[in-house]
């Protein structure tokens, strides 16, 4: 049966049996739901009593239908000015400026990673986005402005001899296991791009899935287990990449050499088909490449560090290391032995005292050997990488070690094993290593401690939770020469890396400080003022007019 039910000015016989606050709810959510042009007259249909009264429209409150055009007129002129600036963007900066305009650092860290994030896997996210940095899609470099110049760095913080980095902050180990977009990382404005960790033979990993975002905690769970394509394969990337920076010099090797490296069995169609859309690809390429003040060169800036691992079932750890030293040492600017992985079984036992001296002593030597591509023999940095998880007694053995032998500098830190009562996602309970957020102090004091123990004379690459400006300050604070990050550019996008080093530069600022240099260990003011004092002594002529510039 139904009823038309006008609108009656005092309403009070629908509601009377409820209380005041549950009428009032009532009528907000049915004045909400109800188009306005319903809200006068509004045909109200009682199947079941045809006595019970049906709740009857409520009335459009002045108040409410002004603050409902009011809020409508808001949302209509907030949409068009985003389209307004989004045009304007892309109109102007992003021909100009191509992937280092804002428009296309937005829209990749707030629209495509969001979505990305929402729609895919972590493990298909992670394999996507390493294909779109080997494609070039990633945003490029952003420049930071004025400030930029803080940023650089006068001398190698890995000692005299060593790679000139850009800027400090660097991508950690992991996201480029195989080094497939080595020049497509350099270019989003990293100063040194680590790749692996390269194991000597191929290996497929632990089984999936073994990757896992906790989201409401910012962190990420990993247990991938060194999957790697193993050191012949990633040795042809990195010829191909140092090819590209014509640093490839090796002896006999010509361009045609390379060339002749296809299998022949393509038809010649297929060959024509690939070529066409290599033209297409690199005129989008172009049309995207725009600049970022950076030189623009084709030369890709920043330096590349290779990180070695070892084979799940090798049982001699030291063979396995030194032959990653010796196939992949003369691509790297440095290396890193990754003693540190909990998804190894019995890796981390390398940290203790007397493994970890046999492992450098023998990796040492096999460095000294090397002679790399690039200069016939140049220095390569070796470097170690530790866990955030060790405790005091192991910290200062591996201190003591690693000045004992002389290695070139210590990276802290790995993921780590334990789980801090504060986290909150679902995932918490996966084993693998958690980074991200929550190791971020974890991984800053032990950076602190390291620094302490060596008295600053170890340079330090500081790496945990880097999500800010802020964060990579802190670290660099506590003694970090250098820093990479990882883990959250999961949640801020690729474009973190330029918003990390313009923040960093801010801070710099404020706080006075021209170099990255002057930063280091400062937060130690004993240490700080002595290894200030005697920089300035043996800064060269270059150095100081970097400084002054
Ligand atoms: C998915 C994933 C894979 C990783 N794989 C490696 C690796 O193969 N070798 C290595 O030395 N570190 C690896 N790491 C550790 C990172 O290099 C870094 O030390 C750690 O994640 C802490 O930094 P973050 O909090 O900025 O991610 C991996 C980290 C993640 C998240």
């Amino acid at each position: 049966m139904e009823r038309h039910f006008e609108f009656l000015p005092e309403f009070s016989s629908p509601f009377c049996m409820a209380t005041p606050k549950q009428s009032q709810v009532a009528i907000t959510l049915y004045i909400h739901h109800l188009p306005s042009s319903r809200i006068a007259s509004h045909r109200v249909t009682s199947h079941r009593n045809p006595h019970q009264l049906v709740p009857p429209t409520p009335p459009p409150a002045p108040q409410i239908s002004m603050l409902r055009s009011l809020r409508r007129g808001a949302m209509r002129t907030a949409a068009a000015a985003t389209a307004t600036a989004a045009a304007v963007e892309a109109t102007t900066h992003l021909p100009t400026e191509g992937r280092s305009s804002r428009f296309y650092h937005d829209l990749s860290d707030r629209a495509a990673l969001p979505l990305a994030r929402r729609l895919l896997g972590p493990e298909v996210a992670h394999e996507l986005s390493v294909e779109a940095a080997r494609l070039g899609w990633a945003p490029r470099r952003r420049p930071v402005g004025g400030s930029e110049w803080r940023v650089r760095m006068a001398s190698s913080p890995l000692g005299g001899g060593g790679p000139n980095f850009p800027n400090p902050i660097g991508l950690a180990a992991g996201f480029d296991k195989d080094g497939v977009a080595i020049r497509g990382l350099m270019d989003m404005g990293f100063g040194s791009v680590e790749l692996g960790s390269v194991t000597p033979l191929p290996q497929p990993g632990n089984p999936k899935p073994r990757l896992f975002r906790l989201t409401e905690d910012r962190a990420v769970i990993n247990r991938y287990g060194f999957n790697s394509k193993g050191l012949d394969a990633v040795e042809e990337n990195l010829r191909a990449f140092r090819r590209m920076d014509g640093a490839l010099q090796i002896q006999g090797e010509s361009e045609s050499e390379g060339e002749g490296e296809s299998d022949g069995g393509g038809s010649a169609a297929a060959a024509a088909a690939l070529e066409v859309a290599g033209w297409i690809w690199a005129a989008a390429g172009a049309a995207l490449a725009g600049g970022d003040g950076d030189g623009d060169g084709d030369t890709p800036v920043g330096v590349l560090g290779v990180n070695l691992g070892k084979n799940k079932t090798s049982d001699d750890e030291v063979a396995d290391y030194c032959r990653g030293i010796r196939q992949l040492g003369p691509y790297a600017d440095y290396l890193v032995v990754n003693i540190s992985s909990p998804n190894t079984p019995g890796l981390r036992g390398l940290q203790r005292r007397e493994p970890l001296l046999r492992l450098l002593g023998a990796a040492l030597s096999e460095r000294d050997a090397l002679s790399t591509v690039a200069a016939g023999s140049k220095h390569v940095p070796l470097l170690v990488k530790i866990a955030p998880d060790v405790t005091d007694r192991e910290l200062e053995d591996i201190a003591a070690v690693v000045a004992e032998v002389g290695v070139d500098g210590v990276v802290v830190s790995n993921t780590s094993t334990s789980r801090p009562a504060s986290l909150r996602s679902e995932h918490r309970g996966e084993a693998g290593g958690l980074s991200g957020a929550p190791i971020r102090d974890m991984s800053t004091e032990c950076i602190r401690r390291f620094y302490r123990l060596t008295g600053g004379n170890v340079p330090i690459v500081g790496v945990g939770g880097v999500g800010s400006g802020q964060d990579a300050y802190e670290k660099l604070r506590a003694g970090a020469s250098l820093v990479q990050l990882y883990s959250m550019m999961v949640y801020e996008g690729p474009g973190l890396v330029s918003r990390v080093r313009g923040e960093l530069a801010d801070l710099m600022v404020q706080n006075g400080q021209k170099s990255v240099e002057d930063v280091v260990g400062i937060d130690h003011e004993d240490i700080y003022w002595a290894k200030r004092e005697a920089r300035m002594k043996h800064q060269t002529v270059s150095e100081r007019m970097f400084v002054e510039e």
